[in-house]
């Protein structure tokens, strides 16, 4: 028994101090200095340099962030991109309609002159990152209050990101770290012609649809395909026929071999935000506040549109992508917060909270600096739970919760140009408004958009505190005792912004009078205008957050020097390493680390759209016709888990081996750990994939598109 517990410890004292493998969305160009040795430990086999390198390639040029909200990387010396099917979701739809639905029935391009350009969609490489702390920190004063310092930085980020990017096409975007105590500078070379190359059906991209969203077992194919396009010397160009498919600087070449349990995995990526500093008051006011009116919001709004989204297609399509958005947003929120509490998210905190008033009290000079660290946190939170919940129901709710909305607040501010514009102005902003609004038209169904805004009205008008209601509205809530229908009806009637005829005959007779008169733009601008007077209402309590945040990370860090601390995720470049592992969910229920076609029959119900499996792939299925794709059981492998720390934004990240090799595509995280954005559960938090050889199977034997799997580098022993 001594001897074994010397064992555990001389290990112990081996792992370099307090880095663990699992948590932190680490920056590429630290990982030699922080990560490396452990990295190496578990199984990595590149240097750093082959990760990351400014002067030669590295695996950062093969990884893009794709379109600026996932991530995607490149898989041939063609410019081909993979990531997600969730993330190609808006492009594929924009190409689909009743005569050929591509997210129904998927889209291959059998050679390039068939791939598709969407209206906008971009990549960019991360040319290299830099660290610029000290140029801004020797701007700033202890004497400047948050204001000034918010205006300062501001100022600042944007006159360095230009003067580091004079003479280049390069993009520059300067970002904080660590809650404003560093900041970072990261070039990037933005693609805007980026062409749709290739999607599975949603029967397989989308398989499970929102049941299985966010939990595993998974069964899921959620990837498409994309290919980058430049000009002949490489550079950026707009899309024109001319364009040549980028030749990359680095692709990625795809492993079909086995993977064992305790594999080194590591993914590099783009995640979007986590809130890993959020002190236990703003856990309690998640779960107890924001999250539930978000449910609540998006519940009613979702619930509306299934409605209608099954009476047509072309209604389904239209809303697809917003559907599929709000969607899983609704589902996150539900997860995090059962998860928050099940896992005492908020005593985690307290007792971090505890040990650091301790250290801060342990000395004079902590307690000048930080004695009111928590206290502001305390404060802002404790004052702010009304606030919350009325502006959640009123910017997510009314604002942006209906696309009405948003469409009258541009329509305003256009009609009011117009009718101001003298007439050589006119016709040219005549046909930009009738372009918008057609295509507003187009693609809204009037009753459904009725109905969202009087369920988001009538939300805001019972939930929201009535210190966070204007008088206007109010008074109209008083007079329909909570219920907007009829109110929306007949602003819906007679406005200017939801009646094409209507609109025609102001653009032909503009007077300023309809637009001051129309009740439906007079309540949706009030009300926008409430939200922004609100938001600055709460701003001097809010930069008390800020001082708070900056303060109590800079002393966290302080007080554990020897723990490397990752900064919270914001859109840039990350990596995180660790292993493919199992998990054990809850009481006896341990669950492997892979699914299989198995899984994917198991739970095929094709009267249920959820879990329809095309009929192509129950034959590959019956003839077990996997090629090369089965594993050396003549199995074929779905999707699998790894421990590695990714959020929102990492999605269509891919999962390389320890020798920089493809396995897998990141899609999701597992429901037991939902509340990982806020606090990493080591246990019980996975990344889930899709295994790179379902794609290609997917690809080749499903699709028939073998033009693309001659394009990549594959290996296999
Ligand atoms: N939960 C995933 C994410 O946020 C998206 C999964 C998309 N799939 C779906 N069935 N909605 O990255």
């Amino acid at each position: 028994m001594k001897k074994f517990i010397s064992l555990v410890i001389a290990i112990t004292m081996l792992l370099p101090l307090g880095v663990k493998a699992d948590e932190g969305m680490w920056l590429p160009m630290f990982i030699k200095r922080l990560n490396y040795v452990d990295m190496q430990k578990e199984g990595l086999k590149l240097t750093p340099e082959e990760i990351y390198s400014i002067n030669n390639a590295s695996l950062k040029d093969a990884i893009v962030n794709f379109g600026g909200f996932c991530t995607g990387e490149v898989i041939s010396d063609q410019g081909l991109i993979l990531t997600n099917h969730h993330c190609g979701y808006g492009a594929i739809a924009e190409f689909s309609n009743e005569e050929h639905d591509y997210l129904t029935d998927g889209f291959w391009a059998f050679d390039k002159s068939q791939e598709l350009k969407p209206k906008s969609l971009f990549v960019s490489f991360l040319v290299k990152m830099e660290d610029v702390t000290d140029q801004i920190q020797e701007q700033l004063s202890p004497n400047m209050n948050e204001e000034e310092r918010a205006a300062k930085v501001k100022e600042l980020k944007a006159s360095i990101a230009k003067q580091k990017t004079e003479g280049t096409s390069y993009r520059g975007v300067i970002k904080d770290f660590y809650k404003g105590n560093e900041f970072y500078l990261f070039i990037y070379n933005d693609y805007t012609d980026v062409r749709l190359v290739g999607a599975p059906p949603s029967s397989i991209g989308k398989y499970g649809g929102d049941t299985d969203n966010w939990m595993w077992p998974r069964h899921t194919g959620d990837f498409s395909m994309f290919r980058v396009y430049a000009d002949a010397d490489g550079n950026p160009s707009e899309y024109s026929e001319n364009n040549v498919p980028l030749k990359p600087k680095h692709h990625l070449s795809i492993n079909l071999n086995d993977k064992k349990e305790g594999d080194f995995a590591m993914i590099m990526g783009y995640p979007g935000s986590t809130e890993r500093y959020l002190p236990s008051w703003g856990v309690q006011q998640a779960i107890d506040v924001e999250y539930p009116a978000v449910v609540k919001i998006l519940d009613a709004k979702l619930s509306i549109m299934r409605e209608y989204m099954s009476t047509s297609d072309k209604v389904r399509i239209d809303y697809a992508t917003s559907y599929a958005r709000f969607a899983n947003y609704w589902k996150n929120r539900i997860g995090m917060i059962q998860a928050l509490k099940k896992l005492n998210t908020v005593d985690k905190k307290k007792s971090i909270e505890k040990d650091f008033e301790a250290w801060v009290n342990a000395d004079g000079e902590r307690k000048s600096k930080y004695g009111q660290t928590l206290t502001l946190f305390e404060e802002f939170f404790s004052k702010t739970d009304d606030y919350t919940k009325s502006y959640m129901t009123l910017n997510l709710g009314v604002i942006r919760g209906s696309d009405v909305s948003g469409f009258v607040l541009r329509m305003k501010s256009m009609l009011i140009k117009y009718s101001e514009a003298d007439d050589s102005k006119r016709a040219e902003l005549k046909a930009h408004i009738e372009e918008k609004s057609s295509n507003f038209y187009e693609k809204h169904q009037m009753q459904m958009e009725r109905e969202i805004m009087t369920a988001q009205l009538n939300i805001y008008a019972s939930d929201a505190s009535s210190d966070y209601q204007p008088e206007f509205f109010k008074e109209q809530a008083k007079d329909n005792n909570g219920d907007f229908k009829k109110d929306v009806d007949n602003m819906f009637d007679k406005s200017i912004y939801t009646n094409q005829e209507k609109l025609a005959k102001f653009l032909k007779k503009p007077k300023m009078k309809y637009i001051e008169k129309d009740e439906l733009g007079i309540l949706i601008s009030g009300l926008s205008d409430y939200a922004k007077e609100i938001k600055a209402q709460v701003k001097p309590l809010s930069y008390n957050e800020v001082e708070a945040y900056r303060q109590f990370v800079a002393a966290l860090r302080e007080m554990n020097p020897d723990k490397a601390y990752a900064p919270d995720a914001n859109f840039t470049m990350r990596l995180t390493y660790g292993q493919i592992l199992p998990y054990q969910a809850r009481d006896a229920v341990k669950y492997k680390f892979t699914t299989t076609i198995e899984g994917v029959m198991q739970k095929m119900d094709n009267s249920n759209p959820e879990f329809v499996v095309p009929e192509k792939l129950v034959e590959l299925y019956n003839d077990k016709d996997y090629g090369q794709y089965a594993n050396s059981k003549g199995e074929l492998v779905v999707g699998f888990l790894s421990n590695n720390d990714i959020t929102g934004g990492n999605s269509g990240s891919p999962v390389i081996d320890g020798n920089g090799n493809l396995i897998g595509t990141a899609f999701d995280g597992n429901w037991e750990a939902m509340s990982g954005d806020i606090e990493f559960e080591e246990n019980l938090q996975r990344t889930i994939s899709v295994d790179i050889r379902y794609t290609l199977f997917i690809v080749e034997k499903f699709a028939g598109a073998k033009n693309l799997i001659d394009e990549m580098t594959i290996i296999k022993d």
